[in-house]
């Protein structure tokens, strides 16, 4: 099978992953090459792989506004939300293990690093309440007061959504968390580098991001925790991240990951102006060509991630589309549902009340830094394109 090569690639599915950025790529290169040393060695090359950890957390730490031992460096955002979840859940039942069960708050909207893992919790005890949305992909954060219960020890909301690019009023819900004494943790890998995430104006306690979706490498990420917050943590074996995550440390990874969400904080403006301008643009040709196209999610603006678009297709089914789409060198995605060998109608759109039909005709564009306009109108003529002639074969008008 031939493969465009990735320079011809239009790729518009940056919420997947991210290329890694060359100047993130040079920051790590010493650590993969000449610095190997282990940063819990105390001859010189170990201390200058500690020093480049020391110097990346107080990077990490400046952008989200927190003191660096609040932050544990671990393998993205799956792992870090795993931890969040468990950690305090388990927390909570040890301080008072002969009461009731402790009780998670989440939304039916999660990515499946928080939902898979707020189920699994509920299926070993733990109260469990999945939050709904409206038809937009929003969470009301009255719904969030009304389910806090005596026994909640953790509220999970995501600040924006992967599929539809929702986004959360994590300030709101936070308010009502500190009110009642309960911690919130926030999912934010998909808002860096479009939104701010500064700890304290977000209010959260804990807080999830993954370096490959800001132009960083993949398999590191990080697990914000508010001092004083009671967390049972999960990985034990050789003291590494103060005793909270064993392993010897992914040194370049982590110097990536630093150098990544420094770029994406400086350069938020830019690619926020930058990003909005393509996604409008994919968003007026392709309502030209197919007046029935219907979006998901917020309409552009406030409520919604610059880059990303989410659209109903009538008629065809998004993964004949991606396919098509493929062949004519267009990368894009269904949202995190269809994946390779897993097609399962999107959670996501679900919740947001869209019938069966429609999640099954849902394509999902994220643009990024280095799309132009010339390439939008080039993948709008693709997709266009694709979408009548599949019309066409399948006798659909
Ligand atoms: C909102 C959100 N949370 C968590 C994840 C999981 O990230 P990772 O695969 O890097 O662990 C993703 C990845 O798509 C995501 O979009």
């Amino acid at each position: 099978m031939s493969v465009p090569p990735m320079s011809d690639v239009i790729y518009l599915d940056h919420a997947a992953t991210t290329p890694l950025d060359p100047d993130v790529l040079r920051a790590m290169m010493p650590y993969l090459a000449a610095d190997y040393g282990n940063p819990s060695s105390v001859y010189g090359l170990g201390q200058t792989s500690h020093a480049a950890l020391d110097s990346a957390r107080s990077t990490v730490a400046t952008v989200l506004g927190c003191s660096p031992a609040e932050l544990v460096f671990l393998g993205g955002a799956t792992e870090s939300a795993n931890l969040a979840l468990s950690g305090v859940a388990w927390a909570a039942r040890r301080r008072d293990p002969a009461g009731p069960w402790p009780h998670i708050v989440t939304t039916t909207i999660e990515h499946s690093a928080v939902l898979e893992t707020a189920r699994w919790l509920g299926s070993l005890g733990f109260g469990l309440t999945l939050l709904p949305c409206d038809a937009e992909g929003i969470v009301a954060p009255d719904d969030v007061a009304a389910a806090i219960r005596p026994e909640t020890c953790l509220v999970s909301v995501m600040l924006a959504n992967n599929e539809v690019g929702s986004i959360q009023d994590i300030p709101a819900i936070a308010a009502i968390c500190q009110e009642r004494g309960v911690p919130l943790h926030c999912d934010a890998t998909q808002a860096a580098g479009s939104l701010p995430i500064d700890v304290e104006d977000l209010g959260v306690d804990l807080l999830t991001l993954s370096a490959h979706k800001f132009y960083g490498p993949k398999g590191v990420g990080l697990l914000y925790v508010r001092n004083g917050t009671d967390i049972a943590w999960q990985q034990r074996g050789g003291g590494q991240e103060g005793g909270r995550r064993g392993g010897t440390e992914n040194v370049s990874g982590i110097v990536g990951m630093a150098a990544a969400l420094d770029r994406a904080e400086r350069f938020r403006p830019a690619y926020t102006t930058h990003c909005a301008g393509l996604r409008d643009r994919l968003l007026a040709g392709l309502q030209e060509r197919l007046p029935d196209l219907t979006l998901n999610g917020p309409p552009p603006g406030p409520k919604r991630l610059p880059n990303n678009l989410n659209v109903i297709l009538p008629g065809v089914q998004g993964e004949t589309v991606l396919l098509a789409l493929d062949m004519e060198g267009v990368a894009a995605s269904a949202g995190s549902a269809c994946t390779v060998g897993r097609n399962e109608p999107s959670h996501v759109l679900e919740a947001m009340g869209r019938a069966d039909a429609e999640t099954r005709t849902s394509v999902r564009f994220t643009v990024g830094r280095s799309n132009t306009a010339g390439q939008i109108d080039d993948a709008i003529d693709a997709i266009a394109g694709v979408v009548e002639r599949t019309r066409l074969l399948a006798g659909v008008r």
